[in-house]
């Protein structure tokens, strides 16, 4: 198995979101800080780098979806400092730091959630050099991905206790909390590139969904696993709040399972649009066709199921 992460598309991502200021005056420098300092604090950055990888394996520079990739992130970004509120999953270390509402109040941390949430529209719809028609399509993907049939509507089937139980609804509140941001992180750099929603693009919507079930499988196992040194957030955070898991509903050694089935569905799914030559990017040209562009997404597909932070 290839499991190396493409870290050169992560020191990208990194210098990028590094040169991100949010505030123009000093009346709001305060909270430019908080959402930086979450921002900031480190991260594996999947969901970037997974637009950037994307990006070459249709056949564009990756630097030109770095606006979407930023956008991503600050969404990420956000919904991680709420989902650690009090309210909601009440945990004080995030990316190995005190959370946002440890470090800077519940009030400033609320309000650093929702600013990272509407600068990501305004940097993808301000930044993104990509033909408006298509920045448009993304930017709908994107807000569809993290609405109530999105992430926030599967955060809201997480904390509520009268979620039915059950294998199938466990794995949809995944699609929706975990699976479609992860997937929109493909889906929008296909949306970008001009490639028109058909069956061509059917292996890749398997790829995109199936990867983002696998990322919460194998997040809900390293809740059990993990150590909160190389997690960088509290071991255990699942079970104090009984929430259901892949743990909970199958027991470790079976959700093991399920994550290689996921991961194996995922990557059967990449080897087909490996296949297909016409997942290129309109404007590529041919002989930009590199016999594995998929190579990277193999890469991060290997990493999210091998990972141990
Ligand atoms: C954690 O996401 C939240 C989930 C959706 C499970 P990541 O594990 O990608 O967190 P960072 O960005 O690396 O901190
Ligand atoms: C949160 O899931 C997913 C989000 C949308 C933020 P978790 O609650 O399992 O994420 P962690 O384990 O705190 O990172
Ligand atoms: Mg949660
Ligand atoms: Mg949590
Ligand atoms: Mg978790």
């Amino acid at each position: 198995m290839n499991a190396s992460y493409p870290d050169h598309l992560r020191d990208e991502v990194e210098r990028y979101l590094e040169a991100m200021r949010f505030s123009e005056e000093s009346l709001t420098a305060g909270l430019d800080e908080a959402m930086r300092y979450s921002l900031l604090a480190g991260g594996k950055r999947i969901r970037p780098v997974l637009a950037l990888a994307t990006a070459r394996a249709v056949g564009l520079e990756q630097r030109e979806v770095l606006p979407l990739a930023g956008a991503i992130e600050l969404i990420h970004t956000y919904s991680l400092i709420h989902d650690d509120l009090p309210a909601m999953d009440d945990d004080a270390l995030r990316r190995g730091q005190p959370t946002c509402h440890v470090k800077f109040g519940e009030d400033v941390a609320i309000l650093a959630g929702d600013g990272l949430y509407a600068e990501a529209f305004r940097h993808l719809l301000t930044h993104q050099r990509s033909a408006p028609e298509r920045v448009l399509g993304a930017a709908a993907e994107l807000a569809a991905a993290t609405g109530v049939n999105g992430m926030v509507g599967g955060q809201y089937a997480d904390v509520r206790p009268h979620t039915p139980a059950g294998p199938t609804t466990l794995r949809r509140l995944h699609e929706l909390k975990t699976g479609r941001l992860i997937g929109a992180s493909v889906l929008c750099v296909l949306l970008l590139a001009g490639i028109e929603h058909g069956p061509e693009t059917a292996p890749f919507r398997r790829f995109a969904a199936e990867l983002g079930v696998l990322f919460q499988i194998v997040d809900d196992i390293l809740d059990v696993t993990g150590t909160d040194d190389a997690l960088g957030k509290p071991r255990g955070s699942d079970e104090r709040h009984g929430k259901r898991t892949y743990v909970s509903e199958f027991g470790i050694d079976r959700a093991r399972e399920l994550a290689a089935e996921s991961h194996r569905m995922a990557r059967e799914a990449l080897a087909e649009v490996a296949g297909r030559s016409s997942l290129r990017a309109a404007a590529a040209p041919a002989s930009s066709g590199h016999p594995r562009a998929t190579a990277e997404l193999e890469g991060i597909a290997d990493f999210i199921f091998t990972r141990t932070s």
